[in-house]
């Protein structure tokens, strides 16, 4: 396999911005990638400065990947990361004009940054370089590059959603974005919903030849491939978390204040796409159903903060801290409060401690491109007595973990009713119905794992022709 330089917008550094290193699926799955190819991964240090330096600071971590990061300055992050990457198409690939901001300045810094990553990464690539962009913030680097004379093969590969043409062409100068798009060699969805849509939109807005059998998107006598590559956990390094004493420490934590109560956990960024106000309805539903059983379940719900600085997301963290004190005023006893709230971020050995310890995994985003909490929660399931998934049929992982209904209790997430039901539903499930569910998608958790996805995008960029 070719050596690989990998670009993204966050990188796993360590103590980037005061956590241990990059949070979130990305950042483990492109550590593992980079640990199987060798290379380097290219991104932004998560630090502010006063003036653009360009600067590139290279840290080698333990595990032998070669981070090289640049600091943007505070105009860039505001226009690029929290504006235009953050306010404007983070809200529109999850579905959600309602949310959307267009503002020509958030335009003008992303095109800025852009084209910063792309002067700084240029002395990175070697002739030989396969390049993998990844994600939202970096739709039209690819192009950047190429106007840059780089010839390598270039892929990308987008971690969210990709929504459909009636609402992307709400943003102004789409078909800008769309045309630099089509400067990858390879282009790669989560899922083939996702895909689908991108063709349809290349065919119907741009009038590109689209052979939907193939993936091939040709536009003025250059091809793309799209093709959807579902992303997956890294199952061996995960599993190895929860052989530790702090997993088991955890599971004992929780275990131990839940006593004979059955304990439902939530994790998740504390992000509108998650439908975490949605998710407590359905609690509190499920509580005004049944209010004999308030003794029975408790919900914990980790919802470590995100993107402080949108207004949107301040606004989602009021109403849930609503919420929770709600459900927890009319519900709570001396000694039972139903919803446990933490607005922290774990490691993820005591992650791992936590799903294992809890009976009902509630993962119920609105709108998500994949979503690995859910892979998380069934990796870290005891196989002889496993917990019960509730699974968003809108996750990207619903459409991969086609089990005919028989792995994940499939729910709308926008229905407090079904949300309800299915608590209920998976609290009187038997052991031998979750055991048969369970290993349903254990089998899809260990086998489409991040090596694979990896191999196969990686594989595929080095077969296409240029
Ligand atoms: O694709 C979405 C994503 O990149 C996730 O992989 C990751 O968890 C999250 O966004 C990180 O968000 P941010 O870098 O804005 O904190």
């Amino acid at each position: 396999m070719p050596r690989l330089v990998v670009i993204s917008n966050r990188v796993a550094v360590p103590k980037a911005r005061g956590v241990p290193g990059a949070q979130g699926g990305l950042a483990g799955a492109l550590n593992a990638a980079l640990k199987a190819n060798g290379g380097i991964w290219f991104g932004w240090s998560g630090e502010e400065t006063d003036k653009f330096t360009g600067s590139i600071n290279y840290v080698r971590s333990a595990e032998g990947v070669t981070t090289a990061t640049i600091d943007l300055e505070h105009q860039d992050v505001e226009e690029y990361y929290n504006g235009y990457a953050n306010s404007t198409l983070w809200p529109l690939f999850h579905y959600r004009i309602d949310l959307t901001r267009y503002e020509r300045e958030f335009g003008k810094g992303y095109e800025r940054v852009n084209e910063r990553f792309a002067e700084s990464a240029l002395p990175l690539i070697e002739p030989e370089d396969s390049v993998w962009v990844h994600d939202y913030h970096l739709l039209p680097l690819g192009e950047r590059l190429r106007s840059m004379s780089i010839e390598n093969r270039m892929g990308f590969f987008l971690h969210t959603p990709w929504p459909p043409t009636n609402l992307f062409v709400s943003l102004p100068y789409h078909e800008r974005l769309v045309r630099a798009m089509l400067h990858y060699d390879l282009l790669g969805f989560q899922n083939n919903t996702w895909l689908e849509s991108f063709l349809h939109y290349c065919g119907k807005e741009l009038g590109a030849d689209v052979a939907p059998e193939t993936g091939a998107v040709t536009l003025e006598g250059k091809t793309t491939i799209a093709r959807a590559y579902p992303i997956g956990i890294d199952f061996d390094h995960f599993m190895s978390k929860g052989d530790t004493g702090e997993a088991r420490q955890a599971q004992q934590r929780l275990m131990a204040s839940t006593r004979r109560r059955t304990a439902m956990i939530g994790v998740d960024r504390l992000d509108y796409s998650k439908g975490l106000p949605e998710r407590l309805d359905g609690i509190s539903r499920f509580f005004d159903r049944h209010p004999e059983r308030t003794r029975d379940l408790v919900f914990i719900q980790i919802a470590p903060p995100s993107r402080e600085d949108i207004g949107s997301y301040q606004q989602i963290r009021a109403t849930l801290e609503q919420k929770a004190g709600q459900i927890n005023g009319a519900r709570s006893d001396v000694d039972v409060v139903p919803v446990r709230y933490v607005n922290r971020g774990y490691a993820q050995e005591e992650l791992f401690g936590f799903y294992r310890a809890s009976k009902i995994g509630l993962v119920t985003p609105l709108r998500d491109g994949m979503n690995l909490v859910a892979k998380e929660y069934v990796a870290a399931q005891d196989p002889d007595d496993p917990g019960v998934l509730i699974l968003s049929m809108f996750a990207g992982a619903a459409q991969q973990f086609d089990c005919d209904g028989e792995g994940a209790l499939l729910i709308n997430p926008h229905s407090a009713d079904d949300i309800a039901h299915n608590i209920r539903i998976a609290l009187d499930m038997p052991l031998e119905e979750r055991k048969s569910r369970y290993e349903k998608l254990i089998t899809s958790v260990r086998e489409e794992n991040v090596q694979r996805w990896t191999e196969n995008f990686v594989g595929d960029l080095a077969g296409v022709e240029r």
